[in-house]
């Protein structure tokens, strides 16, 4: 599809919109019309399949009396709906999360709850209403809410997210900036861990003069557990907070050994991931994981052993999986029974999209195995908890954390929903700083990759001091 726009700065959000769709032969020109209270957004829409053009057009009172931000944010979300109801009567399709296109659906469910637009109740409605979002989703979204009361929204409450963008090797369908460890410099990992070391000292000093307390700790990536014990416990000494909850996650179970449990136990761990994927072999060789089932399952017993929180991710819609084996999958995640499941929908990487083609389910399918494994965690006893989107996930699906019993993972829930200031360190990492009392958020951004990081640790430490002031 082509969009053309007369006000770029809503290109973009339209473009994200019309790919959710899928691939069509469409060439669409908006133009925005403004005079004093009154807005008009047209839509021509040509479809060069055969030749026939269509126009539409929608028009809206503007409160003059809002404020610009709000403003600006109506106009959003008046051209997106009328975008939305436009593709979606022309291809006779619905999106399951309507006109949204953002990451946090919950986050949004959250501030209009907040600023009063919808009474907490009546947020599935609002959602449905407001941006066409299906009603299942709607409904998810509200018992997430439910579900996400550890949330305390104090400025001085922080938590801590450390990132070793490290892995045994490289999964095909990964989208995250991760190094195999076997194609680094010798003394790369130590000089990382030499520059991560410093820049906890800064943190440190920070946490003392803004005196923050840390809730949470969570060391990911990557996969944090590729590093031998030696170097992991390094790793921990250097983080002697005590905090409500320590996560590290673990994800490949072929690098987990009892000595790194043990050494995690000792320095106050009390979370960690292990994730299958999927249980099918087939697929994990076919997308580059070599981890076995036994493995994943030795791993999960020492760690329930130790007495671990444990965390499994899946991915929904790996390529070459039908719902049949997805579903097995399920039952054996089940069986498992671990503390949290996470389900992702696959996000379909560009360039692997070309090579994946042929493999890779039809959107109907993967709506439909998500659907199910929300079915059949719910009848086993787990509970939503965090939601989040990606980019080019198949037909804007999303990720769902879900948790039995009590065990939520609070640092999930604060990092998705923006309510606290997380401290990012390690390359890649991001810090955020959440202001609720002026309700503002800024962030910033370390170098992505190992070298950069290490060769700009000084300047990133002089950055994050200036950040945090
Ligand atoms: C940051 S990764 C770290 C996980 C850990 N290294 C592992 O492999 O188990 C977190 C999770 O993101 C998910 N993920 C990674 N790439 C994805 C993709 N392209 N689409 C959907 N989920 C993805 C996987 O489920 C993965 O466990
Ligand atoms: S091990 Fe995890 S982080 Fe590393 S490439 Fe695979 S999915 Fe990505």
């Amino acid at each position: 599809m082509v969009i053309k726009t007369n006000e770029p700065s809503l290109e973009l959000d339209l473009i994200d919109l019309a790919n959710l769709f899928g691939q069509h032969n469409l060439e669409i020109e908006h133009e925005m019309q403004k005079t004093s209270g009154k807005v008009q957004n047209s839509f021509t829409v040509k479809n060069n399949d055969n030749g026939e053009i269509q126009s539409f057009s929608f028009s809206y009172d503007l409160d003059e009396n809002l404020s610009e931000l709000e403003k600006k944010s109506i106009v959003k979300k008046m051209v997106k709906n009328h975008l939305y109801q436009i593709l979606s009567k022309l291809l006779k399709m619905s999106l399951p999360w309507g006109s949204l296109t953002g990451v946090r659906p919950t986050k949004l469910a959250r501030d209009m709850i907040e600023k009063g637009q919808a009474k907490e109740y009546l947020v599935a409605e609002a959602l449905e209403k407001g941006f066409y979002v299906s009603e299942d989703k709607a409904k998810l979204v509200a018992n997430i809410l439910k579900n996400q009361k550890c949330i305390i929204r104090n400025d001085n409450l922080v938590d801590l997210y450390i990132n070793i963008p490290l892995c045994p090797t490289r999964c095909l369908y990964c989208s995250f900036i991760s190094h195999q460890i076997s194609a680094l410099k010798e003394n790369a990992i130590d000089e990382y861990l030499d520059c991560l070391e410093k820049e906890l000292n800064e943190v440190k000093k920070i946490v003392a003069d803004k005196a923050y307390i840390i809730r949470t700790v969570y060391i990911g990536g990557g996969t944090p557990s590729v590093l031998d014990e030696k170097r992991l416990a390094r790793l921990l000494n250097m983080v002697s907070f005590a905090v409500d909850e320590f996560t590290v996650e673990c994800g490949r179970a072929d690098t987990i050994t009892e000595e790194k449990l043990e050494i995690m136990k000792s320095h106050g761990v009390s979370r960690i991931s292990i994730n299958p994927q999927t249980f099918c072999q087939a697929t994990l060789k076919r997308i580059g994981r070599p981890v076995t089932n036994n493995q994943v399952i030795e791993a999960y017993s020492k760690a329930l052993e130790k007495g671990f929180v444990v965390n499994m991710d899946f991915i929904a819609g790996l390529p070459g999986e039908r719902k049949a084996i997805f579903k097995k999958t399920m039952q054996m995640a089940l069986e498992l029974y671990p503390h949290n499941i996470t389900v992702h929908t696959l996000s379909v990487k560009k360039g692997a999209e070309l090579k994946w083609q042929q493999e890779i389910l039809s959107e109907k399918d993967v709506e439909a195995m998500v659907s199910l494994a929300e079915t059949m965690l719910a009848e086993n006893g787990y509970k939503p908890y965090y939601l989040y989107r990606q980019k080019n996930q198949l037909k804007g699906l999303e990720n769902v954390g879900y948790f039995r019993d009590e065990h939520v993972c609070i640092f999930n829930i604060d990092s998705m929903e923006e309510t606290n200031t997380i401290i990012g360190v390690g390359a890649g990492a991001m810090s955020k700083r959440v202001f609720n009392i002026e309700k503002k958020i800024e962030r910033q951004h370390n170098d992505k990759f190992l070298n950069d990081y290490c060769q700009k640790i000084d300047k990133i430490i002089e950055d994050k001091r200036a950040f945090f002031k």
